[in-house]
């Protein structure tokens, strides 16, 4: 039910008191975006912005946006899938936090750009993507509004992509931040939030042992290689499929099984995808696949699985349990699929843990104030973080944990620096 009200679109606004406490449980596990958000309670560097953020509507996403708002910002958020929204978060954002927030769990696709399209009416002056979509709407639709855009952030290696597309084609309007390719990004959130939040997110809809099964990890990037070595920890039998064959050898070091997809495709018991790409697990392997298997995704959008084949091949004969869809193939097997296809990991559990959207997130709040800082001299294309950007996050989370590190001595700096000292 659609709660009326004057600002926002969430589902229910009594979900707030719910909303808050889980968002201060998450803060009080991301102690480097508490500092930036200290940093930018003082210093003001988004004073006079509006942002525009399309992302998971959770409660770490709460945290990042707090800091943009305590760093001036005026900001309004929307999700960027319509399955990931925590609607006690969109409640508490929108009635306590002062940050109206345009998303409901479960929404249908033409609610979700409904939302998409309310952010925009705002006129933001920086966007924020996970997957790239916000910028997609306003280059193909909402055009009039790129003069207002001074820069947009990307969280995504899915968005990275589509909009390093946009860049080759020339038609990118204002400069690209990509946040996902900062190294404290990437190697952290998609390899352990990615590895441990997909497990969680398949374990809480089945309650599938993993221990002795044939797990098949398709794509071997960093969120695969994340969930496959997680799986390999929860005592499964892992195989992985490969198309890049770097990617493969390194699989094939790393000490998995590496094998084709229609291969896979008989021996597996559960099934993720984790590529960017589509149609990964495609009708054929649907129809080569063991009764009882589980296919599910934890790749940005839902066509990773060919679902659309699947529903013509097959027959959807119920939902033993939320988020878990059962359908008789014509052979009579019976097999599975996870949250239609999405996220797995939001859809069916929380998404990543507050610890490591902690880096992802004092990167996302840190590139936004270097855009606004560089606006002048960034021309309209991807533009990766400068390296102390990454240094600073790092050394801030190392010292939270407590580890302590070497530096250079002046000798060391001397030899590093030079080239004539050698066998
Ligand atoms: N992407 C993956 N996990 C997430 C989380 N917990 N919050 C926001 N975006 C995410």
């Amino acid at each position: 039910m659609t709660t009326t009200q004057t600002k926002g679109d969430i589902k229910d606004a009594g979900l707030k008191a719910m909303g808050i406490q889980r968002i201060e449980w998450a803060e009080a596990d991301m102690p480097v975006l508490r500092a930036v958000k200290e940093k930018f309670a003082k210093e003001q560097p988004l004073k006079g912005i509006k942002m525009g953020c399309c992302l998971h509507v959770t409660t770490e996403t709460a945290n990042l946006v707090r800091t943009l708002k305590a760093g001036g910002a005026e900001v309004f958020l929307c999700a960027s899938n319509p399955l990931s929204t925590q609607d006690d978060v969109a409640a508490a954002l929108t009635h306590e936090y002062g940050i109206e927030t345009f998303a409901i769990k479960g929404e249908d696709n033409d609610t979700y750009y409904k939302h998409l399209n309310s952010v925009l009416d705002q006129k933001p002056n920086v966007t924020m993507d996970d997957g790239a979509d916000l910028v997609t709407l306003i280059l193909t639709k909402r055009a009039e509004l790129s003069e207002h855009v001074v820069a947009s952030m990307e969280e995504t290696t899915t968005g990275i992509i589509r909009l390093r597309a946009m860049e080759k084609e020339g038609v990118l309007k204002f400069p690209v931040i990509a946040v996902n390719d900062a190294d404290c990004k990437h190697l952290f959130d998609n390899r352990y939030g990615t590895g441990q939040s997909t497990v969680d997110g398949i374990i809480r809809a089945t309650n599938r042992l993993f221990a002795g099964r044939v797990v098949v990890t398709v794509g071997y990037g960093w969120c695969g290689r994340g969930f496959a070595m997680r799986s390999r920890g929860m005592g499964a039998r892992v195989i992985v499929t490969e198309i890049d064959p770097v990617k493969a050898l390194e699989a094939v070091m790393d000490g998995f099984e590496v094998m084709p997809m229609a291969e896979a495709a008989k021996i597996g018991d559960i099934f993720c995808t984790l590529t960017g790409n589509k149609h990964v697990i495609d009708v054929e392997h649907f129809k080569a696949m063991k009764p009882g298997a589980i296919s599910c995704n934890s790749g940005h959008f839902d066509n990773e699985l060919n679902l659309a084949g699947l529903a013509k091949l097959a027959k959807k004969v119920g939902t033993p349990k939320p988020f878990v869809d059962q359908w008789e193939l014509p052979s009579g097997n019976t097999i599975f699929t996870l949250a239609e296809g999405r996220l797995v990991n939001l859809s069916a559990a929380e998404g990543h843990p507050a610890n490591v959207m902690d880096m992802s997130f004092a990167v996302q709040a840190l590139a936004s104030e270097y855009a606004v800082k560089h606006q002048k001299s960034l021309d309209n294309k991807v533009h990766n973080l400068p390296r102390e950007v990454d240094e600073w996050v790092a050394t801030l989370k190392l010292e939270t944990m407590g580890v302590g590190i070497d530096t250079l001595t002046p000798e060391q700096q001397k030899y590093l620096a030079s080239w004539q000292e050698g066998t």
